[in-house]
Order: structure tokens, then sequence, then C-alpha cells
């Protein structure tokens, strides 16, 4: 199958179908999805995303620049479809973001991973620093196309980064309820060591070029 990839600013009606695929892996508001999408050409932020022959998205990846830093990059969002993981996409949309960089003036990528370290490192990216990534926190849509991606609720977000934690799923079936006595009241809480992450974050760069 052939395989193309694009800036998505310069493809807006893409805008959704991207949003719905970053969704189904890291859900989201739809609005705060969309206006973290927002990005120019030949400039970062942007997103690229590859969409496959029939012209539909089966991955997406979002370049920042690094703040503070004149040319490095920092990649986000990396996903690719379910049923098309596997086949080389990732690389594919990972090789294609590194070649955009360097084009538009980078010379480093960094990234940030909770559980797929082997991958990237399979791609040639080492252990490096946290890094953040500078953000622009506009949208071009209009108020009454947020209100109809929202459903007319919830608030737009575009500030917050996107990692690849996923949140545990949640046992819909509620526990019944208590019969016979009632418990002991719980133990005192334990001291907690807020120096321990709940969650790793291990970020990684490659050098470009
Ligand atoms: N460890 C070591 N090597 C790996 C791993 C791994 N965990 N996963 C893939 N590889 C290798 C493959 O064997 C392949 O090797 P080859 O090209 O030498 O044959 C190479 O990496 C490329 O693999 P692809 O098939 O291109 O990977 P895929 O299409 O499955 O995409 C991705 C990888 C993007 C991580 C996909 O699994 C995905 O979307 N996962 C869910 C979302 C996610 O976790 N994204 C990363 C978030 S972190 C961030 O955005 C910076």
């Amino acid at each position: 199958m052939d395989y193309e990839t694009v800036v998505l600013h310069t493809r807006r009606e893409l805008l959704e179908e991207t949003a719905t695929l970053l969704n189904r892996e890291w859900p989201r508001s739809m609005a705060a999805r969309v206006a973290s999408l927002e990005g120019g050409v030949d400039e970062l932020p942007c997103s690229l995303v590859l969409l496959n022959s029939g012209g539909a998205v089966v991955g997406h990846a979002r370049l920042l620049p690094v703040a503070g830093a004149t040319n490095a990059a920092l990649i986000e969002s990396v996903v690719v479809c379910q049923e098309c993981r596997g086949c080389g996409l990732g690389r594919r949309l990972m090789e294609e973001s590194e070649t955009y960089c360097v084009r538009v003036g980078y010379n480093a990528m960094h990234l940030s991973t909770h559980d797929q370290q082997g991958f990237y490192h399979h791609l040639g990216y080492q252990d490096g620093p946290s890094v953040n990534g500078r953000r622009k926190c506009v949208t071009n849509l209009t108020e009454n196309q947020t209100q109809s991606l929202l459903g007319g609720a919830a608030a737009v977000d575009s500030t917050q980064p996107e990692t690849d934690f996923r949140p545990p799923p949640v046992d819909p079936v509620a526990p019944p309820p208590p019969t016979g006595p009632a418990p002991p009241p719980p133990p005192p809480p334990k001291l907690v060591d807020r120096t321990v992450p709940s969650q790793i974050v291990n970020w990684m760069v490659k050098q470009l070029a």
C-alpha cells in the first residue's frame, strides 16, 4: 500500500479525523484536541499526518520547538492506528518527522516516553535531558465550530502536553453496597515519598543531520 505524509495545517479537512485517531489512544475533549493540533507550514509547532492510499489518517506526530533552544525540536503524540502497527509506519513517521525538522532548520530531536523506549532506542534515540516544548495557545476555530465539536460544553485547553501515559481502565461494574456491620476506620495515611514519580518518564534525544 502507498502512504503519504502531509502537514496537517495544509489539509485542514483532516483535523477531526486526526483528532479522533489521537483521542482513541489518549482520550481528551474533541475541542481541546483540535485546538492542540493548530500549527503552521515550514515552521514549528506543526503536526504531520500519515495517510494511506485511500486518504485515511493512519498516523500522527506533533513537532514543537524546544523552549530556550534555537535548533532543537520536541516530538510528541506519535501514534499509528492500532490496525496498522508493526508494519513500519511508526519508523516512517519518525524518519519523515526528522527529515522535516532538518529541512526547517532543526538539528536535534527530543522526546519523552513512558513505555516505548525500545522503539525509540531502535531508531537511534539515546537518554537525554528533559525539555519543554514551546506551544502556541491559539485556535483558528470559530466559536460555532468549537461548540459544534463540543456538542455544547467543555473548556479548550491546548496547553497540556501529550504523553503516552494511559490512565488505567475504569471498572464499569460498581461494587455492591456493603452489608453487615460498618467496617473499622481506615488506618492513618502513610507518609508518601513525593520524590518518586508514579509513572517514570524517559527523556530521549537524537542528533539530526
Ligand atoms: N522495542 C524495540 N523495537 C521496537 C519496538 C519496541 N518496543 N516497537 C517497534 N520496534 C521496532 C520494530 O521491530 C521495527 O524494526 P525494523 O524497522 O528494524 O524492522 C521498528 O521498531 C519500527 O517499528 P514500526 O512497525 O514502524 O512501529 P509501529 O508502526 O508499530 O509504531 C508506535 C510504533 C508509534 C509506538 C505504535 O506502536 C503506537 O502508535 N503505539 C501507541 C501510541 C504510543 O505509545 N506512541 C508513543 C508515544 S511517545 C511519543 O509520542 C514521543
